[in-house]
Order: structure tokens, then C-alpha cells, then sequence
């Protein structure tokens, strides 16, 4: 499975939910989410991530192993998200500092 990491956080781009064939992106405060039993691992959504907050689990920085777990818990608690939103700040400002 492919999991959404730190990048993501107080972000949000939303780039990856409309490229998803299998609609697996769920929307938390201030991340989203990707459920685990529902990627394909089809791995269109990693190059629309303008941050690269979304990895393959086996690629996962190791900083950031406890979003694969996140990942699994909040997803199943978040609606689905298929369709692109501004980002979070209302600008791009809050991401690019990344
Ligand atoms: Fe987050 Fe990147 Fe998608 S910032 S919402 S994983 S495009």
C-alpha cells in the first residue's frame, strides 16, 4: 500500500484524490489519509504531489514510519475525498516552506 507522510500535513494539496482510480484518499483536519485495503498501488497519485508526501510503504523515510499506522486508523474515520480543493492558508504559502 502507498501512505501519506509529514509533507501532507497542514497542506493538502489535493493533486493526488483526482488523479486515484480506486478513490482510496480520505480527508482528515489536516492531512489525508490513504486506506490501506483499497490502493491499488498503482502509484499515479506520487509524482502529482507537489511535496512528495506519498510514498510506498517499503519507501517510507524512516522518520515518518508511524504514518503508515495513521494512515490505517484515520482512514476508515475520514469521508472520501475525489475532488481537488484549494490548499490549506488559502495559498500555496504553508506548503512551499516545507
Ligand atoms: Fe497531501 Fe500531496 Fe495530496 S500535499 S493532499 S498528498 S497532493
Amino acid at each position: 500500500t502507498h501512505v501519506v507522510a509529514e509533507p501532507c500535513f497542514n497542506c493538502k494539496y489535493t493533486d493526488c484524490v483526482v488523479v486515484c482510480p480506486v478513490e482510496c484518499f480520505y480527508e482528515g483536519e489536516s492531512m489525508l489519509y490513504i486506506h490501506p485495503d483499497e490502493c491499488i498501488d498503482c502509484e499515479a497519485c506520487i509524482p502529482e504531489c507537489p511535496v512528495e508526501a506519498i510514498f510506498h510503504e517499503d519507501n517510507l523515510p524512516e522518520e515518518w514510519n508511524e504514518f503508515t499506522q495513521l494512515n490505517a486508523d484515520m482512514s476508515p474515520q475520514c469521508p472520501v475525498i475525489t475532488e481537488q480543493k484549494a490548499p490549506m492558508g488559502g495559498d500555496d504559502a504553508a506548503c512551499e516552506q516545507k
